[in-house]
């Protein structure tokens, strides 16, 4: 897809050139700015009752006078919100989904300006609607006919609005590979198949992919990640990836990205229904593989550590059982008390490997609990972390970034349920605050550096009629990156 900026002629957006003209509206009456031909079609729409200044309201218009381009369509923002101007644009161009249209202008009036967080929401929204799989499903519609956008902007706005699409168009990229790992049956997306993605990214400028593979991670001591691999046949890969973009002494952020590619609760076994969604169960990974993509692309000033620990959890003759005590790579030892709560046991090893690049801050990335969908439903990712300074930096990412994130609480005191009568610690602690009490796991690995942990499971994919990978929280992990780069 070809993104492009344009600063229209006397005759404004009207006169621009392209086989679609999507206009986004905001506010309660036509807007003033959007020129006589506009204008006067959006009034006449208007008044027939085919169109309104309502919240989600669209309207699709053919040759229209003084308009250049043969289709036309309106979508109202219900405010100037960067959100808006993306829900409304998403609902403008499904009406165009199945069409004709190869080039596709977009201008926006009394709703937000085109400016470079409008741009980048304008590439995902884009790339959002021509998203297809087909991996496995060679039978799914061909691909769009959708092949260039231009955003039409303001002179002053030009230059940070192109800024903006290239933001973009990394980050679409990065979402786009963690949408497509993810949303591969596990069948299709071993821990190898996750591996052999990882050095495809290895290719990349400033990039370098190493793959451990079960001796290593034997050597290394980490008995938990281990005793969860133990129960498949499945070979087990340690992944690290590893982006220099600044000086080799400056401390690297680390991301750390639950690869369980497939979760049927091992010993502890799931209960049936909808147990294939345990197939995005590597989302934390694939996230971490997105961020490298969108890493690739945009080239900052800044190291990045990726850690991916990646196994399927399984119960067999082999498997981990409810009360095996192990030796985690930190020494401290665990009275695995559930065999579900598996994605702990092998990020706690990532988290204790990562000490030896003595990072700047550590995040890890896991769709770790049902209980953080209970607690946040689907729109934002459970953020926990002590530290006010990477909360902070988190959060504004992910506002910024349309992938929005709510901090949670990590007193001492949720840490209590976690006591073992036989090792350092348990597994679980009761069923309140479950997702709380599965960061406070976390937490005891992580005293050397500062931390945070995403919980993605109500966030990584979607349920229903519209199943599969949303590919966050790879825009909010790439803001923070950018930000952190001071780019
Ligand atoms: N992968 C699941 C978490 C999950 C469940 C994500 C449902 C999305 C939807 C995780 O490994 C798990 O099974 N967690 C258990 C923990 C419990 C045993 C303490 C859970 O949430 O039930
Ligand atoms: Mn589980
Ligand atoms: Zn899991």
């Amino acid at each position: 897809m070809d993104f492009k900026t344009l600063v229209p002629g006397a005759g404004g957006a009207a006169a621009v050139a392209a086989d679609a003209l999507l206009v986004v509206v905001g506010g309660e009456s036509v807007p003033a700015a959007l020129g006589k031909a506009l204008a006067g079609a959006c009034q006449q729409v208007t008044d027939a009752g085919d169109f309104a200044f309502k919240n989600g309201r669209t309207a699709y218009l053919t040759s229209v006078p003084g308009v250049k381009a043969p289709r036309l369509v309106f979508a109202h923002a219900k405010d100037g919100s960067v959100a808006a101007f993306r829900k409304a644009l998403s609902a403008g161009l499904a009406l165009l989904k199945g069409g004709g249209t190869r080039h596709l202008a977009v201008t926006s009036a009394g709703a937000s300006d085109a400016d470079g967080a409008t741009a980048e929401a304008l590439v995902s929204a884009v790339h959002d609607a021509v998203y297809t799989y087909r991996t496995t499903k060679p039978s799914a519609p061909a691909a769009p006919a959708l092949k260039a956008v231009t955003l039409v902007c303001a002179k002053a706005q030009a230059t940070a609005a192109e800024a903006g699409l290239k933001r973009g168009q990394g980050i679409a990229a990065g979402v786009a590979l963690a949408r497509e790992c993810a949303n591969r049956p596990a069948n299709h997306c071993t821990p190898s198949v996750l591996a052999a993605e990882a050095r495809k990214l290895g290719k990349a400028a400033h990039t370098k992919v190493q793959v451990l593979d079960r001796k290593d991670v034997e050597k290394l001591g980490m008995g938990s990640f281990l005793a969860v691999a133990k129960g498949s046949d499945e070979p087990l890969k340690f992944i690290v990836l590893r982006y220099q973009g600044a000086a080799k002494s400056e401390a690297p952020v680390v991301l750390v990205g639950k690869g369980i590619t497939f979760d049927t609760g091992g010993i502890s076994l799931k209960p049936g229904a909808e147990m294939d969604e345990m197939k995005f169960d590597m989302g934390g990974a694939a996230s971490v593989l997105g961020a490298f993509r969108a890493l690739a692309d945009l080239q900052p000033r800044l190291n990045v550590v990726g850690l991916i620990p990646a196994c399927e959890n399984m119960p067999s003759g082999r498997s981990v059982k409810p009360g095996d005590v192990v030796t985690s790579m930190s020494g401290q030892t665990i009275e695995i008390l559930n065999t579900d709560a598996e994605g702990r046991l092998i990020l706690c090893d990532a988290l204790t490997y990562a000490e030896r690049f003595k990072p700047a801050a550590v995040v890890d990335i896991a769709t770790l609990t049902g209980a953080c969908v209970i607690a946040l439903g689907h729109h934002r990712t459970g953020l926990f972390t002590p530290d006010d300074g990477l909360a902070a930096e988190l959060m504004t990412a992910g506002e910024l970034s349309l992938d929005p994130a709510w901090r949670m609480p990590v007193d001492d005191e949720y840490d209590e349920g976690l006591k073992s009568n036989f090792a350092d610690m348990a597994n679980i602690a009761g069923r309140p605050g479950g997702a709380v009490t599965a960061a406070m796991f976390l937490k005891r690995f992580t005293a050397k550096y500062p931390w945070a942990h995403l919980d993605i499971a109500g966030t990584a994919w979607k349920s229903g009629a519209a199943k599969g990978a949303t590919g966050r929280p790879v825009p909010l992990l790439t803001h923070f990156l950018l930000e952190r780069a001071g780019a």
